[in-house]
């Protein structure tokens, strides 16, 4: 699946999770709704992501959207290509009463990733 790194809220950055939010080339590739442990090629450099798809209804349900945190990486990416692969389904998109709530669950998602 081929997307590219658009601008997003940044409110990841404050959870400790900076997210790359994806435009699909071909937006009937959008998945499921869900949290998946990913590929991520980029520029031929292989590297591995955890992919949210969804409302984030944990801020208030917005348009579905796709964003992945790439794991132990921390360069400005915005307007790069992606050709992400999904390696497995780890769970729904749920509401967390806190943020702090859903920051712990992310940190699981990363690491049944690493797996
Ligand atoms: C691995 C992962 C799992 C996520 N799971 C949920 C979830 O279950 N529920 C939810 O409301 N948001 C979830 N999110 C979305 C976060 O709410 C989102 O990253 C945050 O709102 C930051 O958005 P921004 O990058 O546009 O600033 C998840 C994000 C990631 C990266």
């Amino acid at each position: 699946m081929l997307a590219k790194v658009v601008e997003g809220r940044k409110v990841g950055r404050t959870l400790g999770f900076p997210t790359a939010n994806l435009e699909f080339l071909n937006p009937d590739e959008m998945p499921e709704s869900g949290v998946y442990a990913v590929d991520v090629n980029l520029r031929d450099e292989m590297l591995r992501g955890v992919l949210n798809v969804g409302n984030r209804p944990t801020f208030g349900a917005s348009e579905k959207v796709a964003e992945v945190h790439i794991l132990d990486f921390a360069r400005d990416i915005y307007d790069e290509n992606l050709d992400i692969t999904i390696r497995k389904f780890i769970r729904k998109e749920r509401t967390f009463e806190t943020s702090e709530a859903l920051k712990k669950q992310i940190e699981q998602d990363r690491e049944e990733a690493r797996k």
